[in-house]
C-alpha cells in the first residue's frame, strides 16, 4: 500500500471518507483514523498497528453535536466534563450507543469520545463529518507519535494516508476519565490533571486496578510507550551511567558529561513535550539505556512519571 502524505485537511477527510486509514495531528499525539461506521476500516486500524482487538478506541468529534451519535446516554458527570474540557486533551468514558460498531469499542458497553482542540484536526474532523475512530498512530507497544515523522517510521505503508501537521504540543496522550459507573474514575493520567478534574468531579478517584477484578481500561493491561533501549528511572543525573551507548533526559540544570545524547529540558512540559521523540532516536542511534530522571507527581509531573515507569517496566 501506498501511504500519501497530504497537507489538506479536506483530502484526508476525503480519502478516510472512501473507507481509507488516515493519521492525522491532534495537540496530544498523532491518531490513526477510520470512520467510526465502518466496521473493515477499523479492522485496517488494528491490523497496521499490530494492536490487540480487545483495547478499545476513542472516537473524535468536531463538535459537542456528535455526542448522541456515539453515547446512549450522557451521564451528569460525562457532561461537566464535556461543558468544561472540551475541546482539549481529555477523553470522557460514557454508555456506548447501539448503532457504534462492535469493533469501535472491542465490544464494550462504553465509549470513550474526545474532542480535540488543535485547528487542523477540528477542519479534518469536520470535513470527515463522522466521528472518527483513532488509536495513537503507532506500532503497538511502540512509543505514540509527537509528529508526523514518527507516524511515517513506524505505518509507512501500511495506512492510507498521513495528514502533515506540526509536532504535538503535549506530547502524551490525553487523560481519559471513566463516567459509565457510580463513580468517575481515572483511567489515563494526561495534561489535564486531577487536581483540575477534582475542581469538576469532587466525587473523582484514580482508578486502581485490583488483581483478580476484569481490568476497566484494557490498554493498561498491555505493555506501552516504550522504546527498544533499556529505560531507567534516576533522581539525578549523578546516578546514571555515562557511556557511550547511554543516554540522559531530564530537566536537571547540572552538566550531563559522557553520554551519547542528552536532552535537558526547561521544565516538565518540555520534558513531557520531547520525550517520545528522544526515545525514538535513541533507538535509531542503536543506543541500549535510556536514563530518564524522575520528576515530582504534581500536575502534568503525574502522567509523566505513568508514560515513564509504564517504559521502564519489563
Ligand atoms: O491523546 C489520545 O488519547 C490519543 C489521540 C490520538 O486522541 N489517542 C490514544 O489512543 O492515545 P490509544 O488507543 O493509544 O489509547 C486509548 C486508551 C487505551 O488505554 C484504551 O484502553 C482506553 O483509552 N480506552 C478507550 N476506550 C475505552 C473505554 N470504552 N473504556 C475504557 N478505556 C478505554
Ligand atoms: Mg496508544
Amino acid at each position: 500500500m501506498k501511504t500519501r502524505c497530504l497537507r489538506s485537511p479536506r483530502s484526508a477527510a476525503a480519502l478516510l471518507q472512501a473507507g481509507g486509514i488516515v493519521a492525522f495531528p491532534t495537540e496530544t499525539v498523532y491518531g490513526l483514523g477510520a470512520s467510526v461506521f465502518d466496521e473493515r476500516a477499523i479492522r485496517a486500524v488494528f491490523r497496521a498497528k499490530g494492536r490487540p482487538s480487545d483495547n478499545p478506541l476513542i472516537a473524535h468529534i468536531a463538535s459537542r453535536e456528535q455526542v448522541p451519535l456515539l453515547a446512549a446516554r450522557v451521564p451528569a458527570s460525562a457532561q461537566k466534563l464535556m461543558d468544561k474540557f472540551f475541546p482539549g486533551p481529555l477523553t470522557v468514558v460514557v454508555p456506548r450507543h447501539p448503532a457504534v460498531p462492535d469493533a469501535a469499542t472491542a465490544g464494550l458497553d462504553t465509549i470513550g469520545i474526545r474532542m480535540p482542540a488543535l485547528p487542523v484536526t477540528r477542519e479534518f474532523l469536520a470535513a470527515c463529518a463522522v466521528p472518527v475512530v483513532a488509536p495513537s498512530a503507532n506500532r503497538s507497544g511502540r512509543p505514540s507519535p509527537t509528529d508526523w515523522r514518527a507516524v511515517r517510521e513506524d505505518l509507512d505503508g501500511r495506512i492510507d494516508g498521513i495528514l502533515i501537521g506540526i509536532a504535538a504540543e503535549v506530547g502524551l496522550e490525553s487523560t481519559v476519565v471513566d463516567c459509565s459507573g457510580r463513580v468517575p474514575l481515572l483511567l489515563r493520567p494526561g495534561a489535564i490533571g486531577l487536581e483540575a478534574l477534582r475542581r469538576v468531579l469532587p466525587a473523582l478517584r484514580p482508578y486502581v486496578p485490583r488483581a483478580g477484578q476484569v481490568v476497566r481500561s484494557p490498554g493498561l493491561k498491555h505493555r506501552h510507550y516504550a522504546p527498544r533501549a533499556r529505560v531507567v528511572l534516576v533522581a539525578s543525573v549523578a546516578d546514571a551511567e555515562p557511556g557511550p551507548r547511554s543516554a540522559y533526559i531530564g530537566v536537571e540544570r547540572a552538566s550531563a558529561r559522557g553520554f551519547a545524547s542528552v536532552l535537558r529540558c526547561r521544565d516538565i512540559a518540555t520534558y513531557a513535550q520531547g520525550v517520545f521523540r528522544f526515545f525514538r532516536d535513541c533507538d535509531a542511534a542503536g543506543l541500549v539505556t535510556i536514563h530518564c530522571q524522575r520528576v515530582p507527581e504534581t500536575g502534568l509531573g503525574v502522567a509523566l512519571m505513568d508514560r515513564l515507569r509504564r517504559a521502564a517496566a519489563r
